[in-house]
């Protein structure tokens, strides 16, 4: 079993509610790297972040990613920074990965003040702006697919991705 789409991309680009409307347009179930290791630990992801430190919270995160990569068979969506583990970019050779590209200006509006986002804690928008640099190639690197959200809405980028699939 696989999903029949991975969504990655940095946080901002509207991962969480395109993978929302793809699995209400296609019927099929949806899970989130974030909320599985929210409900499989208990605990909130900034509060793992700050208690027990990133590297604990991306192996959490590397180990979602394998369960549900080999448990699911719909939309998946990953945390922004699963991708940085190799063995996750391994996993996700053989899948359909559609990277939702975000330019700076969107990504600041989008993440708001940042609540609930660790990494961004200080100025968010540097934050984000250091954050997209380091990680747009790996993101490239990892898609099938690349889909442009700068100005558009979450239904306009669902639909581009039932085109290509
Ligand atoms: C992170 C992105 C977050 C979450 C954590 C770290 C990142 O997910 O996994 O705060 O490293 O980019 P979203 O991309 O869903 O916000």
């Amino acid at each position: 079993m696989a999903p029949r789409v991975v969504l990655v991309g940095p946080m901002g680009a509207g991962k969480t509610t395109v993978a929302g409307l793809l699995g209400e347009a296609w019927g099929v179930p949806v899970r989130d790297t974030d909320a599985d290791i929210e409900a499989s630990t208990g605990r909130e992801i900034s509060d793992i972040f700050v208690e027990s430190g990133e590297e604990h919270f991306r192996d959490l995160e590397a180990a979602a990613v394998a369960a549900a990569l080999a448990e699911h068979d719909g939309v998946l969506a990953l945390g922004g920074g699963a991708v940085l583990r190799s063995a996750t970019r391994e996993l996700l050779a053989d899948v359909p990965v559609v990277f939702l590209r975000v330019g700076l200006s969107d990504a600041v509006k989008r993440v708001g003040l940042g609540v609930g986002r660790p990494l961004l804690l200080g100025n968010v928008r540097s934050r984000i702006k250091a954050l997209l640099d380091e990680r747009t190639p790996v993101y490239e690197s990892v898609a099938t697919h690349v889909v442009e959200t700068d100005g558009r809405l979450p239904l306009e980028v669902a639909a581009d991705i039932q085109e290509l699939l």
